[in-house]
């Protein structure tokens, strides 16, 4: 079983200023292509949200699909894709929202979330606005939000966030 402190040691890559000036951005990529650290990554991940009892899994457009695939296959459970607006087909509920560096706007099918109790997957957690967006279209659904997960979580927000849920994240940063 991976500890925590595994994941510590994995190097990073920061870029400076993207996508705007005063942004440090964590680039994830950094994780997906060196397969050892993506092992240990999803080994970490699946440890830590073990025991959750969430029956689903939202992943989050678009970082965030990558890690919910694999996690959702982890826990044996299905999961549904969150999607920037107009790129899902039929029936979608959609809401606005800002997060670190502008506003978004993300959708979901309702016939798409086949759990009740649903853990919300994303790579980094900045301000928490794309994961409460998320909750509030689930909550809207009567779904149960279980919590979130990410990999990173920006310490820079951690005092200014108002989370609505439980978050698991594996390393600041
Ligand atoms: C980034 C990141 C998280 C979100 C975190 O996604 O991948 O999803 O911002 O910020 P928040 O906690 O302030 O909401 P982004 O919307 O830039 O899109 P991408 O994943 O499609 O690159
Ligand atoms: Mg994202």
């Amino acid at each position: 079983m991976p500890q925590m402190n595994d994941f510590d040691s994995v190097p990073l890559e920061f870029f400076q200023d993207y996508p705007e000036p005063g942004v440090r951005f964590i680039d994830v990529g950094c994780i997906f292509d060196h397969p050892e650290h993506w092992r240990l990554a999803i080994d970490t991940l699946h440890a830590a949200t073990d025991g959750l009892h969430f029956d689903f899994i939202l992943a989050m457009d678009a970082r965030g699909f990558m890690i919910a695939g694999a996690l959702a296959l982890e826990h044996k459970v299905g999961f549904a894709m969150a999607r920037k607006a107009g790129k899902l087909p039929g029936k979608a509920i959609r809401i606005d929202y800002q997060r670190e560096y502008g506003s978004a706007t993300i959708e979901i099918q309702p016939e798409r979330i086949k759990g009740q109790r649903v853990l919300i997957v994303d790579d980094v957690l900045a301000t928490g606005g794309t994961i409460e967006a998320a909750a509030s279209l689930l909550r809207q659904l009567g779904k149960e939000v279980v919590g979130a997960a990410a990999l990173f979580d920006i310490a820079f927000f951690k005092d200014k966030r108002a989370l609505t849920m439980p978050v698991v994240t594996l390393r600041e940063v």
